[in-house]
């Protein structure tokens, strides 16, 4: 169908489950073991409700904020998804990068250590100024992974996201009834590793050896020192990790179960949210920002994340599934129409701009109860 004709991030993904090869969509749409947390991120989102204002003057809305100490359009990202070629096979990560740049409102994107170009392709496929970061998978061999941040930095990129969430990739079994042979779309920045190759029962067995299972605070605590980039830790989900991630000094936490792929039963990162910022802003940690990831597919989440203190939140699938059916011009399009979305849904709130929102428009009864 005609690009123009898709009205919301839903239409992506029904087009690229009828489109996508087998193992494309497996590899994708999967969440770990019965998907609990995949469904329960967006489901989450349910149990919130508004309380709008009536009367503001909403003739201007502005969606525009600042993450990490950059100016942004839109108050969400693309985040680090690995093997976009295996759903767009010609261009992959560079139409991602295309896609957040080609505005009217962009997007920053993250990329993944597991991305299937490579990170200077990445860079490259992007405008002089767009805004750029690095989630970093931590090599079990720590000079591949030293070698990777100054190429990060190196690139432009301004942050490096660390995930901690995969010290083992989580039993997507959807994904691991396809083989997967590293000769299909093997990642680049892997091969730097150790040799990966041969057969797997799927593609996240086949990353898993590029992973190191022993991180921990202490090694994190060196990382940081390795870079002068803000460093952010990607995966985080409970109060205690978040604290220990602001005492350290790092420059904020995703809240994220990794899209429902890691542990199942994790918490819907929405509500961990809930739980986080009151304790964040009693014990005020300045410039410490908070992310979120995980079902996010409306303007309203994005909304609601940033009611409860979120600084902005990141997007996996929908925009995997904008570039595997339109590339560059399908990832534009789905940063537009959100955005639209986050613009309409403040005007009906009675907000002008993102600093105006906060935990007193919503009713969130239904997940303090819990
Ligand atoms: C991911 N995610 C991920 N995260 C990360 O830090 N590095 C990675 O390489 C990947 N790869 C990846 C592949 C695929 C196919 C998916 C679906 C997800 C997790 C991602 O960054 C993000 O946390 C979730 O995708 C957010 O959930 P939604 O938006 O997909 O519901």
């Amino acid at each position: 169908p005609p690009l123009d004709s898709l009205t919301n991030l839903y239409d992506f993904e029904n087009l690229a489950s009828q489109i996508l090869t087998k193992q494309a969509w497996a590899y994708y749409s999967s969440g770990s073991d019965d998907e609990i947390s995949l469904r329960e991120n967006h489901s989450a989102y349910h149990r919130i409700f508004f309380k709008p204002k009536v009367l503001v003057n909403v003739s201007k809305v502005d969606t525009s904020t600042e993450l990490l100490g950059e100016k942004v359009d839109v108050p969400f990202y693309a985040s680090a998804t690995a093997l976009c070629k295996l759903g767009n096979p010609a261009e992959g990560e560079k139409d991602v990068a295309r896609g957040c740049g080609m505005g009217p409102k962009t997007a920053p994107q993250m990329i993944s250590t597991m991305a299937s170009c490579s990170l200077e392709e990445i860079c490259k496929a992007a405008n002089k100024d767009q805004l750029q970061w690095f989630q970093l998978y931590v090599n079990p061999d720590h000079k591949v992974m030293e070698n990777m941040i100054h190429d990060a930095e190196d690139m432009g990129c301004k942050a490096i996201f660390v995930t901690v969430d995969a010290p083992g990739f989580g039993n997507r079994e959807k994904d691991a009834k396809i083989k997967f042979t590293s000769d299909i779309s093997g990642p680049r920045t892997m091969r730097k590793g150790k040799e990966g190759g041969g057969q797997s029962k799927g593609a996240a067995q086949f990353m898993s050896k590029f992973v190191d299972a022993s991180l921990s605070w202490e090694e994190l605590a060196e990382i940081k020192k390795k870079t002068s980039l803000p460093l952010v830790v990607k995966g985080v989900q409970r109060v205690e990790d978040v604290i220990k991630a602001a005492e350290m000094g790092c420059s904020g936490v995703v809240l994220s179960n990794h899209g429902g792929r890691q542990l199942d039963f994790s918490r819907a990162p929405i509500e961990v949210l809930a739980e986080v910022s009151p304790i964040l802003k009693e014990k005020n940690y300045p410039n410490f920002e908070v992310f979120v990831d995980g079902g996010i597919r409306r303007g309203t989440d994005v909304i609601k994340a940033l009611c409860l203190g979120a600084k902005g939140v990141g997007l996996g699938r929908p925009i995997l599934y904008a570039n595997s059916t339109y590339g560059k011009e399908g990832v534009q399009k789905a940063i537009q129409l959100l955005n639209a979305e986050v613009e309409m849904s403040m005007r009906l709130l009675g907000v002008n701009s993102i600093k105006e929102l906060g935990p007193e428009l919503l009713d969130t009864t239904n997940i303090k109860a819990r």
